[in-house]
């Protein structure tokens, strides 16, 4: 069987540049808006395509080294392309968070947007990470997305994939039951809450500044969706169904989600956190 465009999209997460426009993007510049003073060395973790990078390179010419730590190998040549210009001013490495090695550098600022969830249960290691390696003075931005759960931990994301999964007939109600049998955790339940959060991150870190946005997302059309959701989560949902049906929960995925553009006017929404940390002593 061949492997369809959609199923060779979400193995290198390619398109990342086209999809983050529709939710993640709207988190580079309100990052760099609270960055305080003119860094020198800044960190990004989970860099991804090193937009945030690039952007915060032409926002601070105080920038001397921006370096981005990454899983991916398909997005670290991503954004090896797009850094390429900025030379010596950047470095990027593959990196797994889960397990964080030591690096040499001291950076005034580390950043992480849209990367938590996919650290969790083991967020400490990446937060006792980033107060090892902050210089003095320097600060800690993170952003962490908190959808709406239901009693089974499912929410956000997995609402649309429910759907998608309804529509190729498994029953609603079976569905939690599908996501704990084939391992994939719900992202709702990835994403702690704001209290949980805040008292993990209080064992590090003193709380600087919080700030809150809506992220709402709208889409032209499903295939639009489907590519954001190809682009954004890659295959970690697709393995609940079989490799035959894999195209097809794809496309139920974009559906289901035009069909809520209909009915609501608009795919999602959920409340984005800002926050920015000082190590703890
Ligand atoms: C939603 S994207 C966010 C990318 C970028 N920070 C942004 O805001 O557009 C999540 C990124 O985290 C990376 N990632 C997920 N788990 C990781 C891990 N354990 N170690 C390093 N990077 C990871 C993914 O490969 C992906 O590039």
């Amino acid at each position: 069987m061949t492997t369809s465009a959609v199923e060779a999209q979400a193995r290198t997460l390619s398109g990342y540049a086209d999809a983050s426009r529709l939710r993640q993007e709207h988190d580079r510049d309100w990052v760099l808006d609270h960055i305080p003073g003119e860094p020198a060395t800044l960190v990004d973790l989970g860099s991804g395509i090193g937009q945030l990078l690039e952007a915060a390179l032409h926002r601070f010419p105080s920038l001397e080294l921006a370096v981005g730590l990454e899983r991916s190998p398909h997005r670290i040549t991503e954004a090896a392309a797009r850094l390429k210009p900025h030379g010596g001013r950047v470095a990027l490495a593959e990196a797994d968070l889960n397990a964080p090695a030591p690096v040499p550098h001291r950076p005034d600022v580390v950043t992480m947007t849209s990367v938590l969830h996919w650290l969790y249960p083991t967020e400490d290691r990446v937060l006792a990470w980033v107060r090892e390696h902050l210089a003095p003075g320097g600060h800690f931005l993170l952003t962490t997305y908190h959808p709406a759960r239901d009693e089974h931990g499912l929410g956000g994301e997995d609402d649309i994939v429910r759907d998608a999964l309804t529509a190729l007939g498994v029953p609603r109600a079976d569905v939690p039951a599908l996501f704990a049998g084939g391992g994939v955790l719900p992202i709702a339940t990835r994403t702690r809450t704001v209290e949980d959060l805040a008292a993990l991150l209080e064992r590090d870190f003193r709380t600087d500044g919080t700030w809150e946005r809506d992220a709402v997302v709208t889409v032209a059309d499903a295939a639009q969706y489907t590519r954001f959701h190809a682009a954004t989560f890659g295959d970690y949902y697709s393995g609940l169904v079989t490799p035959a049906r894999r195209e097809e929960f794809f496309r139920a995925v974009g559906e289901a989600a035009a069909r809520r553009q209909e009915e609501r006017g608009r795919v999602s929404d959920m409340p984005v956190r800002l926050w920015r940390l000082t190590p703890r002593a």
